[in-house]
């Protein structure tokens, strides 16, 4: 996965840690052409693979796809459902060498509970395989709803509290770093770039905690379609952002108001909580 990297078009102190991908536009990429809606799934599993290699050779620390929400999982036909799991299954399959070669570690989050069993046992493998790997984390978001993460988190704590575990002052004082205990998976960091894909303007339930300050960038581009060239131009529009996180920018002296304020680059710390 070292590959076509072009490192010239952006400055890579300020690339963005984590970047969440919303892929649509499958469907519409298969019409297009007069293709059955599985090919363009197929294709779309290509995407992820050329975006993961391209991320991996710039330094980005994760990447997490929005493969299947709650709703597709859900509402669409179950014979498109049981494509995208099969199709599922198989990328678990052929990517391990090279998530191994690259030293990435694949993971989810979503309720895979509900997937078949043959689908869950090469998602385990896949993950107890890369549970090493260091140096750049592929997600998933499987069966993933934002308003079900949070939902969950809040039913966690309740727990914890019935069962004397946690007072209500302690809820109290936990603050945004404490909740995110109780999300799917903790020791993520906020997305700093979100990438949709087919020109719609929507987080259609992704990352709704977690998105609460990412940069958003749209294209027009069908996501079997997206390719390295379009992400350098994300990317080069990424760094050319000022973050401030609610903040100011003083324009008198040219310097950033408070230690919120950023444009890309690395992570800084808010009180507790991280920013990005
Ligand atoms: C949106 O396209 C895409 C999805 C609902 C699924 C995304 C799945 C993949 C990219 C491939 C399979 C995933 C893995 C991990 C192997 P759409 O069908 O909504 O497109 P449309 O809006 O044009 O119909």
């Amino acid at each position: 996965m070292t590959g076509d990297a072009s490192r010239s078009s952006f400055p890579l102190d300020r690339l963005p840690r984590h970047i969440a991908f919303i892929m649509d536009g499958n469907g519409r990429w298969a019409r297009a052409r007069g293709l059955q809606r599985l090919l363009g799934h197929e294709n779309g599993a290509i995407s992820i693979r050329r975006i993961s290699r391209f991320c991996r050779s710039i330094g980005i620390s994760e990447v997490t796809f929005y493969a299947l929400s709650t709703e597709n999982f859900a509402r669409r036909p179950k014979t498109e459902v049981s494509l995208l799991l099969r199709l599922l299954k198989d990328f678990l399959v052929s990517e391990r060498a090279e998530l191994l070669d690259n030293d990435i570690r694949l993971t989810h989050m979503g309720h895979v509970e509900k997937f078949p069993p043959e689908v869950l046992r090469e998602l385990e493998e896949t993950e107890r395989l890369t549970r090493e790997k260091r140096g750049m984390i592929l997600r998933l978001a499987l069966n993933y709803g934002g308003r079900q993460e949070i939902l969950d988190g809040i039913a966690a704590l309740a727990a914890e509290g019935a069962a004397g575990k946690l007072s209500a002052a302690e809820v109290r004082g936990m603050g945004e770093a404490g909740f995110q205990r109780y999300l799917y998976d903790p020791s993520m960091t906020d997305p700093d770039l979100l990438i949709r894909t087919a020109g719609e303007y929507r987080l259609s339930n992704f990352l709704l905690w977690q998105a609460s300050y990412t940069e958003i960038w749209v294209t027009k581009d069908l996501w079997p379609d997206f390719g390295v060239p379009a992400l350098q131009q994300a990317l080069k529009d990424y760094c050319s952002r000022e973050r401030k996180y609610g903040a100011i920018h003083d324009e008198a002296s040219g310097q950033e108001n408070g230690s919120a304020s950023r444009s890309g680059g690395t992570p800084e710390k808010l009180g507790s909580r991280p920013i990005r």
